[in-house]
């Protein structure tokens, strides 16, 4: 019923004025409008004191002498400033210095690095300058969450290959999650462009081995893929897994590009600072769109993540933060141990999947509708991350959230848990997932 308004004493019919303007339909694609994961396992919707295990994010700061690095960079006028689409060039010297040996190259900072505004924008980039209206993109699943609208809103279709949990009883390395290589390859078309790899793996843990990416690399070759490598993780890989980057394997530099991030290397994920690294051929595409889309990334926080890298080497700080995050892994492993869950051991990242599958609450337990299904199949998972985060006070995020429809019940067994998190939060958490106990069954 359109509102009345009275002007000059007559009264005239008001037209309703809240949605004028039509929004692209591109938003109605990848899940873009949908409630997502995140805002119904947010802070706000659950208690004041729940320990927060569910988003991938630290609750501590960046090592001090990086801090000191970034206000030094507000206190000088030119890094206040406008840098290079490209990035600043220290940062991009950085990179060449820490990434060439990694790569068995000598880096091009001109043409074979782009700094871009987190991993996330980089990846975007990639999409605007590769994809065409209808070309397909291969994402393992469980998927991080950006990749689909990202890749949606660029005109592609994302095509999902799962990666398959091992079915044995008891706790499993992330190594036992494998590819289906017949899988992988019935889901390839004419319509393939591209397929995303991310080792170590957001949420699984799983670093993909060397096998494994020749594999991969073997199909890219054959079927002439655009490989985006996502490796925000690199400096979190533990034990003695080896970190083999695809873009190294035989002829596969021309056709791969390699993601990185300040954000994870650094514990700064605010300051939105991530880079490319790949062949002329990648970049350069790359960064005409990222000049479109942000201009440059932010110059102070680019000056400091720059003398992280020129520094951590030296200082022994990415040893020491891997053995820090070891024990993180394993304190909140030994919390799920002492219950006599089963989880994932992750070989990188900084995930743990618990199998919330024998979780069991009462009957009559009052879950809200954005939980008990948003169109979505949303079954075991959901309920049991809420009903932990309800009852226990520790938050995770159901993992069947990173599966499209079809192929949820695949995840539908695990809560991700993150331990980027201090070592008394974390003891605390477990401490108070001990509670879990009686809901077992
Ligand atoms: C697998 C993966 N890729 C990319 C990103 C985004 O990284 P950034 O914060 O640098 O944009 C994340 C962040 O969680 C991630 O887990």
């Amino acid at each position: 019923m359109p509102a009345t308004a009275q002007t000059n004493g007559v009264h005239t019919q008001q037209k309703d004025r809240s949605n004028l303007i039509p929004f692209s339909s591109r938003l109605k694609e990848g899940r873009a409008l949908a409630q997502d994961v995140w805002s119904i396992f947010n802070a706000a919707n659950l208690p004041a004191d729940c320990i927060n295990l569910g988003q991938g994010y630290m609750n501590f700061a960046p090592p001090e002498w990086v801090k000191h690095a970034a206000e030094d960079a507000l206190n000088s006028v030119a890094t206040n400033h406008y840098s290079h689409p490209k990035g600043r060039l220290r940062l991009r010297e950085a990179i060449k210095d820490h990434y060439s040996p990694q790569f068995g190259r000598d880096l091009n900072v001109d043409s074979e690095i782009l700094v871009t505004s987190g991993a996330n924008e980089g990846q975007y980039s990639v999409f605007v300058a590769f994809l065409e209206q209808g070309d397909e993109v291969i994402m393992f699943e469980p998927f991080f969450d950006q990749y689909l609208p990202s890749v949606t809103f660029n005109g592609g279709v994302p095509v999902y290959v799962p990666l398959h949990p091992p079915k044995h009883e008891g706790s499993h390395s992330s190594s036992e999650w494998t590819i289906d290589f017949d899988e992988l390859r019935r889901a390839l078309t004419p319509r393939t462009k591209m397929i995303i790899v991310n080792t170590p793996h957001n949420p699984v843990g799983k670093v993909f081995t060397r096998q494994e990416l020749e594999q991969i690399a073997a199909i890219a070759e054959e079927h002439n893929l655009l490989v985006m490598s996502d490796e925000v993780y690199d400096s979190l890989v533990f034990d003695d897994n080896e970190h083999v980057r695809i873009a190294t394997l035989p002829g596969m530099w021309d056709r791969t590009v390699t993601v990185g991030s300040a954000g994870k290397m650094f514990a700064a994920t605010g300051w939105r600072v991530g880079w490319l690294i790949g062949p002329a051929s990648i970049i350069q595409p790359t960064l005409a769109a990222t000049t479109r889309i942000v201009f440059c990334s932010n110059s102070p926080l680019q000056e400091a993540a720059a003398v992280g890298l020129e520094e951590a080497t030296q200082r022994g700080f990415l040893d020491l933060q891997r053995k820090q995050y070891t024990e993180r892994r394993d304190i909140l492993t030994a919390g799920f141990d002492k219950l006599g869950m089963k989880y994932t051991v992750p070989q990188g990242s900084y995930f743990v999947l618990l199998d919330i599958s024998n979780v069991k609450w009462p009957e009559d337990y009052p879950f809200p509708e954005s939980v008990l299904g948003r169109g979505r199949d949303f079954r075991q998972a959901p309920r049991a991350c809420w009903f932990i985060a309800m009852e226990i006070g520790v938050s995770s995020i159901p993992v069947s959230e990173f599966y499209c429809e079809e192929h949820t019940s695949i995840g539908e067994n695990y809560a991700r848990f993150a331990f980027c998190k201090d070592v008394d939060t974390l003891k605390q958490a477990v401490e108070r997932l001990q509670k879990l106990k009686k809901y077992l069954a």
